[in-house]
């Protein structure tokens, strides 16, 4: 089978009438699953379903969309295949989908388009970023107005689903927190594994096996993404993902990884001595670093805009800056010339979900949008000296990041990756124990 129920059937109904409520009569919202990709020839790349039809249904298979109207919410699957299945493993098929996904129909995929005109819809709703809804609504369009002739009421507008959907999913219930804590805890455990088996001369990909391993013998099925796991200089490449090269005593490295666990991603960085200690100059820096996440941290509150814990985070890095020799005059000149840019590029964050950079508007009316309890996000400041760069001599090589995963609380912000060591003496004694 290719679905377990990380919730009860009824958390997912509930979701759909969320939606569902939302729709005007007559309106139908199209929801397109996500389709297998080819790898190379016959071999295809590991499926996962969409995050969206996950976060809905809990259906797994490819080739499904999910149409839901005020009153219905119908399942489109692929059909049952005895011979099919014996290759690729069982299918629900449209019976077998609504007595196991409690929707009120299914039908098959291939009859996606004929369901969809006996709905007759007066509206659209499909995710506007998805070419194939637009492709789709689109073709049926012509057909709808063909047959409305008479009538002259084919449908007259269309509105983008993902608000709909992406508003519900970016503030996680507590069974949600409980999956993304889960997810936080089995990620930490893989971090510190990877620790302890470091030593000088170690191929990043070994450390990234050593993740994986503890990932799946925790009980997750799947990494989050990529895993990037880089040595000395390669960690001011911000999205290494080679992972191919050896990691030399002396160096630091720097790994962002994490698992998924019941389709809900962790994210953590840490950057450490592959021999064990740092040296002046990486103590240096990684505990400006440090200080500008555990500052960001406390800006994770309800209330505050997302925008705010960036820019605490981005004005202890630019004051660790200026005291390193990486840049001169205020902090305030630094910030606002954007001199900083060369050695902290990125934000400081993301929401985290079902997707590692996960679904919701960072805007709202134009403003940065206010954070609330059950909202997770991820705090990951860094700062990066390129060896090729203009940084002071013995800062050069060093690329440092350091990330945790936050659930905005009505209080305390709860750090769900906590157990991974970051604190200098931690780190060195974890590794030497
Ligand atoms: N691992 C991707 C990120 O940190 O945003
Ligand atoms: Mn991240
Ligand atoms: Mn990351």
């Amino acid at each position: 089978m290719t679905t377990q129920f990380s919730l009860p059937l009824s958390v997912y109904r509930k979701r759909r009438e969320a939606i569902q409520s939302q729709l005007k009569d007559n309106e139908v919202a199209l929801l397109i699953g996500a389709e297998e990709q080819l790898r190379n020839r016959d071999v295809e790349q590991a499926f996962r379903q969409s995050s969206d039809m996950l976060y809905l249904t809990g259906f797994a298979e490819p080739d499904a969309a999910l149409v839901l109207t005020s009153e219905a919410a119908i399942l489109a699957v692929r059909p049952k295949d005895p011979e099919m299945e014996v290759w690729t493993g069982f299918r629900y098929g449209p019976e077998g989908a609504v007595d196991a996904f409690g929707v009120d129909r299914a039908v098959l995929i291939d009859d996606l388009d004929e369901l969809l005109i006996e709905l007759a819809p007066k509206s659209w709703r499909y995710a506007y970023d998805d070419p194939r809804g637009h492709a789709r609504v689109g073709a049926l369009q012509a057909k709808l107005v063909a047959k409305t002739r008479r009538s002259g009421e084919p449908p007259a507008s269309t509105a983008d689903l993902n608000p709909l959907i992406h508003d519900a999913r970016l503030v996680k219930s507590s069974a949600e927190q409980d999956l993304m804590r889960q997810a936080g805890q089995l990620s930490a455990r893989a971090h510190k594994r990877a620790m302890k088996m470091a030593k000088p001369g170690v191929m990043e990909y070994q450390l990234q096996a050593e993740i994986e391993h503890e990932h799946r013998m925790a009980g997750s099925k799947r990494e989050a993404y990529g895993a990037i796991v880089a040595g000395g200089n390669n960690a001011n490449v911000l999205h290494y993902i080679s992972n191919d090269q050896p990691i030399a005593d002396g160096d630091l490295v720097l790994i962002d990884a994490g698992c998924e666990y019941e389709n809900y991603a962790a994210d953590i960085t840490r950057t450490w001595p592959i021999n064990g200690r740092f040296s002046e100059a990486q103590a240096t820096a990684y505990n400006w670093v440090l200080k500008a996440q555990l500052a960001a941290i406390e800006a994770v509150r309800p209330g505050q805009p997302f925008e705010r814990y960036h820019e605490v985070a981005l004005a202890v890095l630019v004051e660790g800056l200026i005291d390193m020799g990486a840049l001169s005059g205020t902090v305030e000149e630094n910030i606002e010339s954007a001199a900083y840019r060369p050695y902290y590029m990125h934000r400081t964050g993301h929401w985290l979900g079902m997707d590692v950079h996960d679904v919701g508007t960072y805007h709202e009316q134009g403003a940065s949008r206010l954070l609330k309890p059950g909202m997770v996000v991820t705090v990951e400041p860094g700062l990066y000296f390129d060896a090729a760069g203009d940084a002071p001599d013995h800062l050069k090589g060093i690329g440092i990041r350091i990330e945790d995963d936050v659930l905005v609380t009505e209080d305390e912000p709860e750090v769900l990756t906590a157990d991974v060591p970051k604190q200098i003496q931690d780190i060195e004694a974890w590794m030497a124990g």
